[in-house]
């Protein structure tokens, strides 16, 4: 299945996970398992929380990561900060970028944004460099807006 296709899936996928569920740590537990399965190559899938005023790590599946992040800090603190998704060809060439997992090389954070606040970030590594397109974006953006509604 292509990328496009692929996202399309998970959306209604997510639905169903989250159906008459309100507990935002289980729905977001589920979550990062479900896109850490369908994203190939994706090493590191989460969110972030926002807290009074900073990022502070939410469920994940991956690697044990840096608990709170700066706002305007690294690329996921850049997202909160700037509220537009970061799509990184190569983490070692974003300034301030927050090495949490050394296998990392690319990476997509998308801001979770309802009824205009920010309420968090969606993080997704990857080991390969360019993972990330235009058409993850395209698809995680409109994930983000499923996910928003369950945060
Ligand atoms: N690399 C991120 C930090 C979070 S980890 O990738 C899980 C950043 O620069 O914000």
């Amino acid at each position: 299945m292509d990328k496009a296709g692929r996202y399309r899936d998970l959306g209604p996928e997510l639905d169903a996970l989250f159906e008459g569920e309100p507990d935002v740590v289980a729905n977001l537990a589920n979550c990062a398992a479900a896109l850490k399965e369908a994203i190939p190559a994706a090493s590191w899938v989460g969110f972030y929380r926002k807290v009074k005023e900073e990022l502070v790590l939410g469920p994940f599946q991956g690697r044990a990561a840096c608990i709170r992040i700066a706002f305007g800090s690294g690329v996921c603190g850049t997202a909160a900060a700037t509220r537009e998704t970061q799509l990184v060809e190569d983490v070692h060439a974003f300034p301030g970028h927050i090495a949490c997992d050394s296998v990392s090389n690319s990476e997509i954070v998308v801001p979770l944004i309802r009824d205009g606040e920010l309420i968090g970030v969606l993080d997704i590594d990857s080991p390969k460099l360019s993972r990330f397109t235009e058409e993850d974006q395209a698809g995680c953006v409109r994930l983000g807006e499923i996910l928003s509604k369950v945060l």
